[in-house]
């Protein structure tokens, strides 16, 4: 299969280029990740992370064919050639298709991403009805994976001030939950024309989220309720 790979060490390099491959798979490369381990197995100097490869830590996250997605949930069958792979758009780059997070994690910890509870805890565990329960899925699914926050036009403009699809739904999932006790000062922390409002529901995050998450949804449930509190 063909292939052509943003290449740049930013150590070395002056600019990035794009590095064609030709490279023929087995029968058992079946997902872009196995591609990718192949490629590497014949110039080892192509920098990705990866890890579980099972589409659960999130750290293979690429832009693929112009779109972003984790290499090891995507099918090679479903691609088009050369298949271009890219890292995630907007974000620093290390090296090839490794960037810098941290940007990424520091919006993600502005929200207080963890229940917020005062009282002492009962013996077994906080209770919630199942209708209570029920409110959470879809939201404590993401995987940190950063393909929708970097999808986003609006992250690209104000990666320092908007908090992005990826934080916001975080924010969201505690918000939600009943057995939090921090929901006004959550708001608080969101009311502002960057921080939330800088999302123009565009819902490329929806598009790309390779768990099939809606942030959009979420976002526009934090506005519902910041108009609430003020009337
Ligand atoms: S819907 Fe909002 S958060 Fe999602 S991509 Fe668009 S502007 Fe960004
Ligand atoms: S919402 Fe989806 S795309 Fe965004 S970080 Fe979480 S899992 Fe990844
Ligand atoms: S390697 Fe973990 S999500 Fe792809």
């Amino acid at each position: 299969m063909r292939f052509s790979i943003y290449r740049y060490n930013p150590e070395a390099d002056e600019r990035p280029r794009m590095q064609a491959y030709d490279i023929a798979l087995e029968p058992t490369d079946v997902m872009l990740l196995d591609a990718l381990v192949r490629i590497k197995a014949h110039d080892d100097s192509l920098a990705f992370r990866r890890s579980c490869r099972e589409g659960v830590c999130g750290s293979d996250a690429m832009n693929i064919n112009g779109k972003n997605g984790l290499a090891c949930i995507t099918r090679l069958g479903d691609l088009k050639e050369p298949i271009e792979l890219r890292p995630l758009p907007g974000q620093p780059v290390v090296r090839d298709l490794i960037v810098d997070m941290s940007q990424f994690f520091k919006q993600y910890h502005s929200v207080q991403p963890y229940l917020v509870n005062e009282e002492a805890p009962p013996e077994k565990e906080r209770l919630q009805s199942p209708e209570d329960r029920e409110e959470l899925n879809g939201l404590y699914e993401c995987i940190l994976c950063a393909c929708c926050s970097t999808a986003c036009p609006s992250f690209w403009w104000n990666p320092d001030k908007f908090v992005g699809p990826a934080g916001l739904l975080q924010a969201y999932r505690f918000i939600a939950d009943t057995r939090d006790q921090a929901t006004n000062q959550r708001l608080d922390n969101l009311e502002d024309p960057y921080r939330l409002f800088r999302c123009h529901s565009i819902m490329n995050c929806v598009d790309v989220c390779p768990k099939g998450l809606n942030p959009t949804r979420a976002i526009g449930k934090i506005k519902d309720l910041l108009v609430k509190r003020t009337v």
